[in-house]
């Protein structure tokens, strides 16, 4: 258990900013940051952060929370993970009562691959570097390739000697259990029962995750012998999901987005090769074919990608097509070749770091138009060929979400191919309208769809959510994606709403004097009763405290440790409300800025809990008077039911005023 001081130190040291900005690529716009969401897929960022507030709030896909929740929802950490991970961010001690490793190995199943990886990780670069067989074959291969010490342990490689179970004794020997050693396939169990470590005589590179942990291992062997694989991979574990991991991103991820851009190689070799000339910003989809996955997890960091090739051009040509999906991922690609069947590495190693460095900085190419250029090459002057890579370069420009980087392409693809810009832009057309069918097919059944120009009305932002949603000023000016309820929820919601945002005021109005809406508002709830289980919780937790002389903040609830609370919380306080827009709109009136009347802002908002409640009354009564067959009793009921009535169009009446002044 972490002790609560430790829990508060944590919260009071944390920024929003910098714990998500470690995740997520934010630009500032209005008062507030903005991203793409890292919980959802999407291309225009709806991802908000509001350094104020502390909070992050997603109006894609609705995710919202404190720091604490960011990191558990994005890592899966639990509670006590995610306040750890926090803690080590900013160097805060965590105090918390005892637990030997053996015990966390057996409270959580999960949290013990991580252990036990990292363990192996430890254990194989204790081995390279002070092992005998580690330093003699290990250490001086590494050296041998031109790798620097400082790399090398910057990557944390390591070495696993030439034994069955050299990684089996060690790791029992510190307490590990076998099973996780299965379970991270650092340990291979045979048929007949017997167990074995998975790499044996290689160098070892760990992977991490891009929060730094070790997940799992690529081996490569020092053999020349073809029949031996090159390289042995850890299998995929609950830790370790091959698609969407790149190798390099923990130690790249900084420099991709300071420089905003990232190298893509293929190899483990490649990208400690690129890091000693000085190039930090890359990283490897380590054999496996790119997945969309990983280009998701780039296109967080930045939106361009630099592919290093190898200069094959087999090779190259096999992968032009995968390309076209970073592309449609609204990336900017990029292309470097290397000459004489050079990959990144070898070719670092031959020319030397700073020749390396201008040389990619140098030939760098768009990618459409290096595709452009290679099938050109290809078909020489065939012009059935030539027709073909026509539609084939429209294609992959017909992936590209944004318009003006496409009539650029346009336009440069028509000299390179030497057609009419109509020619391109007609294909592109037919192509565009081909997809948008099949596209319309597929997106049947969905809840939400973008607005079109005459369904306005569906989208709570038809050009994405505006600036200044998480200023403190903003006012009433969009309407709620929330279908309309038919209860009080809204203007329950409304008034909570209001609490966390003007609570703390002090108004002066007609006969009240220095008073804290807070207080004002509670005041003119006695005679109210909530029916939504969480309102009712914050209203009765307001009530209290004021009760007892405190006058809660909306921290309190957006960090409440009951998450339904919080959740609340945080919509209401980043979320453009619903009420008083209609309310406003009935009356023709714009009021961007509610605080500019805010008396106005806070009567409606208690007057429509009011009048709903009363309507419900009325409600009620009415299927009394019907059900009731005693005339006498009907008559009683008719009478409450005319006062309610008078009641009703007095709130009316005075809303009405209110509004209009
Ligand atoms: P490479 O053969 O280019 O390896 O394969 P490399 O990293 O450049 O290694 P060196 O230079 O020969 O030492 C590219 C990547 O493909 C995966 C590895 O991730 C490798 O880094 N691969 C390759 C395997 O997983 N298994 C193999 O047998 C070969
Ligand atoms: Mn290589």
């Amino acid at each position: 258990m972490i002790y609560q001081d430790t829990i508060n130190k944590i919260m009071d040291t944390s920024r929003i900013e910098e714990v998500v900005g470690d995740f997520v690529s934010l630009k500032k716009r209005g008062t507030s940051l903005i991203g793409n969401c890292p919980f959802h897929n999407e291309k225009t960022p709806s991802f908000h952060v509001s350094v104020t507030k502390g909070i992050y709030k997603c109006f894609g896909c609705g995710k919202g929370g404190d720091s604490v929740h960011f990191i558990m929802d994005h890592e899966k950490y639990s509670y006590p993970e995610a306040l750890k991970y926090l803690a080590q961010k900013y160097n805060i001690e965590v105090e918390e009562t005892e637990e030997s490793p053996q015990v966390i190995e057996a409270n959580n199943a999960r949290e013990s691959l991580y252990v036990v990886s990292l363990y192996a990780a430890n254990y194989f670069a204790n081995e390279l570097w002070t092992g005998e067989q580690g330093r003699a074959i290990g250490l001086s291969y590494f050296k041998e390739r031109g790798f620097r010490e400082d790399i090398i342990k910057k990557f944390e490689l390591g070495y696993s000697p030439d034994h069955w179970d050299a990684l089996i004794l060690s790791a029992a020997a510190a307490g590990h259990k076998e099973e996780y050693l299965e379970k991270t396939g650092l340990a291979i169990r045979n048929e007949k029962g017997k167990v074995y470590d998975r790499f044996r005589g290689r160098v070892m590179f760990p992977i991490h995750n891009f929060t730094g942990r070790v997940i799992g291992f690529g081996g490569r062997t020092l053999k020349t012998d073809k029949n031996v694989p090159k390289y042995v991979n850890s299998p995929e574990s609950d830790i370790y999901h091959k698609s969407n991991v790149l190798y390099g991103l923990f130690q790249a991820k900084k420099a991709i987005r300071d420089l905003d851009n990232c190298y893509l190689v293929e190899g483990y070799a490649d990208v400690l090769s690129v890091h000693q000339a000085n190039i930090e910003n890359v990283v490897a989809s380590s054999g496996t074919s790119l997945t969309i996955e990983q280009i998701r997890l780039i296109g967080r960091f930045t939106k361009n990608v630099t592919i290093l090739y190898d200069g094959d051009a087999a090779g190259i040509k096999a992968s032009l097509r995968g390309l076209d999906m970073i592309l449609e991922e609204g990336l900017n690609v990029k292309v470097v070749n290397f000459p004489d069947g050079h990959d990144p590495d070898s070719y670092m190693h031959k020319v030397g770091a700073g020749v390396f460095k201008t040389y990619i900085e140098n030939n760098r190419k768009d990618f459409i138009l290096y595709k452009a250029d290679i099938l050109l090459k290809e078909a020489g002057t065939d012009p059935i060929k030539r027709a073909g890579i026509i539609r084939d370069i429209v294609e992959s420009i017909a992936k590209i979400p944004d318009e003006i980087k496409v009539s650029v392409f346009v336009r440069e693809c028509s000299h390179l191919l030497q057609v009419s810009e109509h020619t391109l832009m007609t294909e592109l057309n037919k192509m565009r309208n081909a997809k948008f069918k099949k596209g319309n097919q597929s997106n049947q059944g969905q809840q939400y769809q973008r607005p079109s120009a005459n369904n306005q009305s569906f989208s709570a932002y038809p050009d994405g959510p505006p600036d200044n949603l998480f200023d403190d000023n903003a006012g009433p000016d969009l309407p709620e994606m929330e279908v309309v309820a038919d209860d009080d929820l809204l203007q329950e919601h409304e008034i909570i709403r209001l609490l966390l945002a003007f609570g703390h005021e002090l108004v002066s109005w007609d006969n009240i004097d220095n008073m804290y809406i807070g207080s004002f508002i509670m005041q003119n709830l006695s005679d109210v009763t909530f029916e939504n289980e969480i309102c009712k919780l914050i209203i009765q937790n307001y009530k209290e405290e004021i009760e007892n002389g405190h006058l809660p903040v909306a921290n309190q609830f957006i960090t409440n440790e009951n998450r339904k609370i919080a959740d609340l919380a945080i919509t209401l306080s980043t979320s453009p409300h619903s009420l008083s827009e209609n309310w406003y709109n009935k009356h023709q009136i714009y009021v961007r800025d509610e605080t500019v009347n805010l008396k106005a802002t806070i009567l409606g908002g208690l007057y429509h809990l009011k009048k709903k409640k009363v309507e419900r009354l009325l409600l009620g009564l009415l299927q009394e008077i019907k059900a009731e067959p005693d005339p006498v009793n009907q008559d009683i009921l008719m009478g409450k039911y005319a006062f309610m009535k008078n009641v009703e169009r007095e709130i009316s009446k005075f809303l009405g005023s209110v509004v209009i002044k």
